[in-house]
């Protein structure tokens, strides 16, 4: 497959964004969401995938064996705002999806999610992850996919996330805007990547109270079991080894898949100098206190 020269980075409205997901805007704003839509949201690298795949197994894991074996979790839950002809819109993909409810995942900020996902009232899990670590992981997911725009080295790297220009914007708008959301939408339930490491069990927990399930223990220790690093790791359905953008030998999908890598990559004055830009971004106490490590 012949792959085109790596995206540009421009401005979109206030937010950076790259033609793939900025080409079929007036189909996905004009995204018919149905009640029981579910939304999983998500700044790109806090665990969408993770998410995406517990929320797959809670309502679909007593399926068939087949979906779980041959139909890779990013077709399970399509994304919404790709496009990247001549595959499938994000938006067709849902559009199609047979299941209800169509899990359907999205990186937006918020100010850009169709408003008929609002008007339906549908269920929407956001998952925040730490700062740093999610500049690390966008870091190394930048250099191995090769549809993101070129990451350059990691010092600018870094520079670039704390000034916003990454795909989908700043970090900090993201996490912000969604949160303020949440005040006023109760059907939004937001969660952190680091919670899901510690204590598994209770997120899922957390997730069924959410979404109005209650699975069996057992079919709580099933998805539990199948959903760790080790497990998605190995899973080619889950381990994106599938997508042909992707060059896993620069650095694989399923990286390291742990809280405090950024502490092998950040330097002492990379460090004091992103703190100091934090505490001035992050006005909410709770969201800042939540979102660091
Ligand atoms: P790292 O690059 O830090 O390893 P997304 O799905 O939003 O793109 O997020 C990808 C990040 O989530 C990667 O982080 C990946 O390893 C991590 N991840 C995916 N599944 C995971 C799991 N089961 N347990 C822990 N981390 C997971």
């Amino acid at each position: 497959m012949e792959l085109p020269p790596r995206p540009q980075l421009f401005d979109f409205n206030g937010v950076s964004m790259t033609n793939i997901f900025t080409d079929n805007w007036d189909n996905v704003q004009n995204f018919k969401a149905r009640p029981d839509d579910i939304l999983i949201a998500t700044y790109p690298k806090a665990g969408t995938t993770w998410v995406s795949y517990i929320l797959d197994l809670l309502y679909f894991g007593n399926m068939s064996p087949d979906r779980q074996t041959s139909i890779p979790v990013h077709d399970r839950v399509p994304f919404l705002e790709i496009c990247a002809p001549p595959l499938p819109s994000g938006a067709d993909l849902a559009d199609k999806l047979p299941t209800t409810p169509r899990l359907i995942k999205t990186h937006l900020p918020v100010q850009f999610v169709p408003k008929s996902f609002w008007e339906q009232r549908c269920k929407v899990v956001y998952v925040a992850r730490n700062a740093k670590d999610n500049a690390v992981s966008y870091f190394h997911f930048d250099r191995m996919n090769l549809i993101q725009p070129e990451p350059g080295d990691w010092s600018s790297y870094l520079q670039g996330f704390m000034e916003g220009k990454r795909v989908f914007g700043s970090w900090y708008d993201h996490v912000n805007g969604w949160w303020e959301k949440k005040q006023s939408y109760s059907n939004l339930h937001y969660m952190f990547y680091e919670d899901l490491i510690e204590d598994s069990e209770q997120e899922i927990d957390r997730l069924c109270s959410f979404l109005g399930l209650s699975p069996s223990p057992e079919e709580k220790e099933r998805v539990r079991a199948s959903v760790t690093f080790d497990s998605m790791k190995q899973n080619k359905m889950t381990n994106y080894t599938s997508v042909p953008v992707m060059n896993h030998k620069v650095s694989p999908f399923m990286r390291k898949g742990k809280v405090g890598d950024w502490k092998n990559h950040f330097t002492v004055a990379q460090n004091e100098q992103f703190d100091e830009d934090y505490k001035k971004k992050m006005k909410n106490p709770d969201l800042k206190f939540r979102c660091e490590i």
